[in-house]
């Protein structure tokens, strides 16, 4: 099971074990990740589970479709290299370790 590396917002580091197909989102969910709301439920409509990736991981990761590029062009925190909606990642083997940071914004 690849494992998720989340860093909230006061810089303390919670870490979940994902199923591979779910999303970072789901697992945020399931893992009680604060600052991540996704009010839309994974739609791609709400952009409040945006997350910081990890330069590590940056390129590893399929890039944002057009609608997911739209929404982070939107979102209330600086948009950075790093940014993505993490309803729009999902977890594989080789995606393990994956750390992604929540915005100071969201809480
Ligand atoms: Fe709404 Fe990701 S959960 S855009």
């Amino acid at each position: 099971m690849p494992t998720i590396h989340y860093i909230l917002k006061d810089g303390s580091r919670r870490s979940v074990d994902a199923k591979a197909g779910s999303s970072v989102m789901e697992n945020a969910i399931r893992g009680n990740i604060r600052g991540i709301d996704a009010e839309c439920g994974g739609s791609c409509s709400c952009a409040t589970c945006h997350v910081y990736v990890d330069d590590a991981f940056i390129d590893r990761l399929p890039p944002p479709d057009e609608v997911e590029g739209e929404l982070l062009d939107g979102v209330a925190s600086e948009r950075q290299p790093g940014s993505r909606l993490s309803c729009q990642l999902a977890m594989t083997a080789e995606l393990d370790g994956l750390t992604v940071r929540v915005p100071e914004t969201q809480s």
